[in-house]
């Protein structure tokens, strides 16, 4: 039987994982939001001093280190709490030391292969809500529906910097949409599960549309 998962993917801060926290909410189903696993490892190996362009180790590093994520202990506009090696790194994971370097983790193979692997068997589950770049394409091919969410880049980049203001921390929007286009470049063009829409996905692309618009065409699509 098909379960019941809804991937959606898409480029940097597009709207995934707002839209998709409320879609699991209004459906009683399981958020996941796969990038904060890629950003676990990435804080990770930075955190133990390794040299991010050291394939072999950071690899290591997916392989064996357990990440936790748990339902929200704090309301400060988290959707989940994630833990590593008993620290609460649900922030940590959002630095820009962790934007600058997480495409590049995530185009290992070993780590793609120890991550997707956990989210797969997650995905399986069903009842389930995940988002990311590969998860209509590879980790949940079977998906009942599958979205690909888009923006411009100069949209996604303003949404991100709200997003940083809004956390009471500093922010450049030139450096932000920098770094926005960087990533989108390295996600799409790896040979590994590249981002891309599959070919069944629906695409939305948000730019004259708030979270609420995409919230409801998300769930008239599913109904
Ligand atoms: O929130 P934002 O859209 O900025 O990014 P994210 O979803 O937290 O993902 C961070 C990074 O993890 C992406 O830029 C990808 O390099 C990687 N990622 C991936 O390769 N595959 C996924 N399924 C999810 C994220």
């Amino acid at each position: 039987m098909t379960p019941n998962t809804i991937a959606i993917d898409g480029p940097a801060a597009s709207g995934k994982s707002t839209v998709g926290a409320k879609v699991a909410d209004a459906l009683d189903y399981i958020f996941f939001d796969t990038g904060i696993m890629y950003r676990a490892i990435t804080w990770t190996a930075i955190q133990h001093g390794v040299d991010i362009s050291d394939e072999d180790a950071v690899s290591k590093i997916a392989e064996k280190t357990p990440i936790d994520i748990q339902p929200p202990t704090k309301a400060d506009g988290r959707s989940s709490d994630v833990i590593v090696e008993k620290e609460d790194i649900t922030w940590a994971c959002r630095k820009p030391a962790v934007d600058t370097n997480v495409s590049t983790v995530a185009a290992y193979a070993g780590v793609r292969a120890a991550l997707s692997q956990q989210q797969r068997r997650i995905g399986l589950r069903g009842n389930v809500v995940m988002v990311g770049r590969d998860i209509g394409t590879v980790v949940m091919p079977e998906a009942k529906l599958k979205i690909y969410l888009d923006a411009s880049a100069e949209e996604r980049a303003q949404r991100r910097y709200d997003e940083v203001i809004a956390r009471g921390e500093q922010a450049n929007y030139a450096e932000i949409l920098t770094k926005v286009k960087e990533r989108d470049h390295v996600d799409s063009t790896r040979d590994l599960a590249p981002l891309r829409s599959a070919e069944d996905a629906i695409i939305l692309n948000s730019d004259n549309l708030d979270i609420q618009q995409v919230f409801e065409k998300i769930m008239a699509l599913y109904k």
